[in-house]
C-alpha cells in the first residue's frame, strides 16, 4: 500500500500527512445540520444526499488538497483485496465521483457505480462503467448477479446497516467478495490525539476555505456512526458473510474489511440448511 510507506518513514511530517488522509475522508461525509448533532435515523438518508449534493463540485479538489493523494494507495489495496479474476463484475457502492470505480477498471474488473447523490455521480470525471443513482438499501440489481462489491468511505453514511448488508448479500453471487474501506480509530493515544487535533482544528479551516464551512463542523461527529469491529463482524455474519477479515491500515487511521458471501449447502431430503459461515480471522 503506497500510503504505508509514508508513515513508516521517520519524522513528524509523514504522520501529519497520514492523519490528513484520515481526517479528510471523514470530512467528506460532513455537512452541518445543527451544532454537533448527528441526524436522527429517519432524517439521515435525506440529510446525507443533500450534503453530498452540496459538496460534490469541490469533493475531489478538497480530498486531494487534504490527502495529498495518499488515499489512493488504500483504494488500490481495497480493489486488490477483492481477489477477483479479470472481467469480474463489481459494484462500487457509494461510488461518489468514482475513484474506486476507476481503480477497479484499471485492475481489469468491470465496475458499476451506484450512489445516492446525483451530483456526486455527475461530478465523476472519467467514466469507466454504468453509473446509477440509487439507495444502498434498495439496489436496482438482480439477485446473485455480482462477483464482488466494494464500498469506500460510505459505510458511516448508510442509515440502516443490517438492511444494506442484506441487500449486498442478495446481489452477490454465492462466494462473491465484499470489501469495505473506511476510516478507523487510531490505536495509539498519540495518533488519536494528533488525529483529533488535526480534524477538529486544522482541516475545518481548510474545508471552509475551499468548500462548505458548515459541512466541516460536522466532521468530529461522523465517526460515531461506525460500528466497532465486533459489531461489524456480527452484522456481516448475520447477513450471511464468512471469512470476515479486518485489516487496520497505518495504525488504525483506516481499515479494510473483507468478507465472502457464505456458501449454503442444502441437504436434500430433509430440507436442512448447512451454513458454512466462519468466524473472524
Ligand atoms: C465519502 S463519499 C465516498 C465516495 C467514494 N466511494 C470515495 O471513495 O471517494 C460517500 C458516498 O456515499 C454515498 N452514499 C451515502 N449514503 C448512500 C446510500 N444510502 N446509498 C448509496 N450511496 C450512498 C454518498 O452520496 C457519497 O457519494
Amino acid at each position: 500500500m503506497d500510503g504505508c510507506h509514508t508513515l513508516r518513514s521517520p519524522g513528524l511530517a509523514p504522520c501529519v500527512l497520514a492523519l490528513s488522509v484520515c481526517s479528510a475522508l471523514r470530512m467528506a461525509s460532513c455537512h452541518v445540520m445543527s451544532e454537533s448533532v448527528l441526524p436522527a435515523s429517519e432524517d439521515k438518508t435525506r440529510f446525507v444526499r443533500s450534503m453530498f449534493d452540496t459538496i460534490a463540485g469541490r469533493y475531489d479538489l478538497v480530498n486531494r488538497l487534504m490527502t495529498f493523494g495518499l488515499d489512493q494507495g488504500w483504494r488500490r489495496r481495497a480493489i486488490t483485496e477483492l481477489g477477483l479474476a479479470v472481467d469480474s463484475v463489481v459494484l462500487d457502492l457509494g461510488c461518489g465521483t468514482g475513484d474506486l470505480t476507476r481503480e477497479a477498471a484499471r485492475q481489469g474488473l468491470r465496475p458499476i457505480g451506484v450512489d445516492l447523490s446525483f451530483a456526486m455521480l455527475a461530478a465523476s470525471r472519467r467514466r469507466v462503467g454504468p453509473l446509477v443513482e440509487a439507495d444502498a438499501e434498495t439496489l436496482p440489481i438482480g439477485d446473485g448477479s455480482l462477483d464482488g462489491l466494494v464500498s469506500g468511505f460510505a459505510l458511516r453514511n448508510f442509515t440502516d446497516l443490517p438492511k444494506v448488508f442484506n441487500e449486498i448479500a442478495r446481489v452477490l453471487k454465492t462466494g462473491g467478495r465484499l470489501v469495505i474501506l473506511e476510516v478507523d480509530r487510531p490505536r495509539s493515544p498519540l495518533l488519536r490525539l494528533g488525529d483529533d487535533l488535526w480534524f477538529r482544528h486544522v482541516v475545518p479551516k481548510i474545508g471552509a476555505l475551499f468548500s462548505d464551512a458548515a459541512a466541516y463542523r460536522y466532521l468530529p461527529e461522523s465517526v460515531a456512526y461506525l460500528p466497532n469491529p465486533s459489531e461489524l463482524h456480527a452484522l456481516l455474519s448475520a447477513a450471511g458473510f464468512s471469512q470476515i477479515r479486518r485489516t487496520p491500515l497505518q495504525g488504525g487511521l483506516a481499515q479494510i474489511v473483507a468478507a465472502t458471501k457464505a456458501t449454503v449447502g442444502y441437504v436434500l431430503g430433509d430440507a436442512q440448511i448447512a451454513d458454512t459461515t466462519e468466524g473472524a480471522a
